[in-house]
């Protein structure tokens, strides 16, 4: 996709999504940059930190953290979910979200061993709309 259309598609998503509970903001209005870096927030950043790491805070990083990194993978950052596990390869793999063992996990069928989270964890499995979310951040922010 064009780069120029990824605000499209994802103001798209957002009316998409209009049946599902608005998400609690991100960072406070008074922070004008929402990363440690010094220059401007990337789309890829600004879309993880608005739409992306509150998905995986919600389904992921309780078993994905410093402290906790179950198969050695960590949801807690960009840098962890672009590396991904100890044995399911890449996290992310840019534009390619059926080589990324993030998006293949999560939106793995529930009967499968390796589906995330694991059935019978008490935290949410992303819903459609989510996994879709995640796949066009993964397809489109090159
Ligand atoms: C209740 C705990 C729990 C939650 C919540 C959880 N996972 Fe996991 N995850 C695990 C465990 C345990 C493993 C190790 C799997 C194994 O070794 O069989 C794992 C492994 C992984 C791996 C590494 C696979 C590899 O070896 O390369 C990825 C990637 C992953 N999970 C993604 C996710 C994603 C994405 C979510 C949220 C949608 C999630 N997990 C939620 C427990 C969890």
């Amino acid at each position: 996709m064009n780069r120029a259309l990824l605000p499209l598609a994802f103001a798209a998503l957002a009316l998409a999504e209009g049946t599902t509970p608005a998400k609690p903001a991100t960072a406070p209005a008074t922070t004008p940059t929402p990363t440690k870096t010094s220059g401007p927030v990337s789309e890829r950043e600004r879309i993880y930190n608005e739409k992306i790491a509150p998905l995986m805070e919600k389904s992921c990083v309780g078993c994905h953290n410093a402290k906790k990194a179950r198969g050695h993978f960590r949801a807690d950052s960009l840098a962890g979910l672009v590396k991904g596990g100890e044995d399911a390869g890449e996290g992310i793999s840019w534009g390619k979200p059926k080589e990324s063992s993030v998006y293949l996990l999560a939106a793995a069928n529930r009967s499968e061993k390796l589906a995330m989270p694991p059935k019978k964890s008490d935290k949410p499995a992303l819903t459609p709309a989510e996994l879709e979310t995640l796949k066009i951040w993964i397809e489109t922010s090159k």
